[in-house]
């Protein structure tokens, strides 16, 4: 695999996924990433312009699309709107990126013969009762919950009826809770780190007893790269770390580690719809491919972050007041829709 065609590579887990392939590969690494308000420049910043191109455009674009995978010997395909709450409130950008764009790549990879590996989420399982001795595995039905994770379901779907119809190589990833750096202010982790540097009081939905099973995004991009390099065609590997924590001792813990009083944060109303545990069953990944997450210390994990967050204050201070101000604006939306309902009721 020369050369490599990340798409979303400006956002979160794309941009660390490029850095993990610059240091453990001599692949050539083209970006296709449209630069919405989850993208980002300099989330590439400092990377040898020899073997990183940015290309700025969309996976909706189908000659664009054509071009780029056509001088490419893979693609690891991560662009997608992938914030829940926004989905809540416009799922039409979902529909469009998600289920479109993934079409227009699959068109292009077919034509070409070109390899492809779909990122993609464990939200699709749905959810599961706290006290569940169950975890997701490749085998659990599909049940998604909100508008982004539909999404993301019919996309997998997609990639899986190419695969048997067309006879497209390709693989599929369902990777639990990312947390590290570049991650954007609007999720949970960063959101609550940015806000008590910022002086401003961290917020929990609801009880805070949902339980989300946290992986650190290196141990994500080591976990794709050993799928890119040695996956069955048409298979669905889970990735997970065994990181289960409730959403108020993670908060809890980022707190402490940042010197404030544990119960210093501001209960907010519930996401609706909230799904209350993620859980992970990662065994084949490490039993036939031998991935081991080298990161499983999750206070450990947060500080680092933390830090990060800490001395990076530029890359996310731009960010910060508008995704403040979505999320306020998106509150009173949901209030004025509950009077709505009362009203009709
Ligand atoms: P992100 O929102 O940080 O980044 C998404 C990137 O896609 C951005 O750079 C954005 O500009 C780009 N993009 C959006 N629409 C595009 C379009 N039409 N054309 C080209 N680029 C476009 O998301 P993330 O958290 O890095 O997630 C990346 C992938 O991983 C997604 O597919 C998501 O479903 C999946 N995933 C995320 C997590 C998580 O915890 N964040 C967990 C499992 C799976
Ligand atoms: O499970 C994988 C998924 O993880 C990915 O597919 C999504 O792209 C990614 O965004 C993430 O989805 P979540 O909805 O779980 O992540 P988020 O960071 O939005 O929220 C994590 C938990 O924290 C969730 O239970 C909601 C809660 N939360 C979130 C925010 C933003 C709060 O309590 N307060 C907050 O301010």
């Amino acid at each position: 695999m020369k050369r490599i065609l990340v798409t979303g590579g400006a956002g979160f887990i794309g941009a660390n996924f490029v850095r993990y392939l610059l240091e453990h590969s001599s692949a050539q690494v083209v970006v296709l990433d449209a630069l919405t308000y989850a993208g980002n420049r300099e989330s590439l910043n400092g990377l040898p312009e020899d073997r990183v191109e940015l290309c700025i455009g969309s996976i909706t674009d189908a000659s664009l699309v054509d071009r780029l995978v056509s001088d490419s010997d893979a693609v690891v395909h991560f662009a997608a709107e992938s914030h829940n709450d926004n989905s809540l409130h416009d799922p039409a950008p979902f529909l469009e990126t998600n289920i479109l764009g993934t079409y227009m790549l699959l068109e292009a990879v077919r034509l070409h013969n070109v390899r492809f590996h779909h990122i993609s989420t464990d939200e699709v399982y749905g959810d599961l009762e706290l006290d569940d001795p169950a975890r997701f595995t490749e085998t659990t039905p599909y049940n998604p919950s909100s508008p982004y994770s539909s999404t993301k379901a019919a996309s997998d779907l997609l990639v899986r009826a190419w695969v048997r119809s067309f006879g497209v190589r390709a693989t599929l990833s369902n990777c639990s809770n990312n947390y590290g750096p570049y991650q954007h202010v609007e999720k949970f982790i960063p959101r609550q780190i940015t806000n008590i540097l910022n002086g401003e009081k961290p917020k929990l939905y609801g009880s805070g007893n949902n339980v989300r099973d946290w992986i650190h995004v290196d141990d994500h991009s080591s976990a794709v790269w050993r799928i890119l390099q040695h996956g069955q065609m048409g298979r669905t590997y889970l990735i997970g770390a065994n990181g289960e924590e409730n959403n108020r001792v993670v908060l809890e813990t980022i707190l402490e580690l940042m010197g404030k009083n544990a119960n210093d944060y501001e209960k907010v109303p519930d996401r609706p719809g909230h799904d209350l545990r993620y859980a992970i069953d990662a065994s084949p990944l490490r039993v036939e491919l031998g991935w081991v997450p080298q990161h499983e210390d999750l206070a450990q994990g947060l500080s680092t972050t933390i830090q990060w967050y800490t001395e990076n204050r530029a890359w996310w201070e731009p960010l910060k007041q508008q995704t403040e101000a979505r999320y306020e604006s998106q509150e009173r939306d949901r209030k004025l829709e509950a009077v709505k309902t009362v009203g009709t009721a």
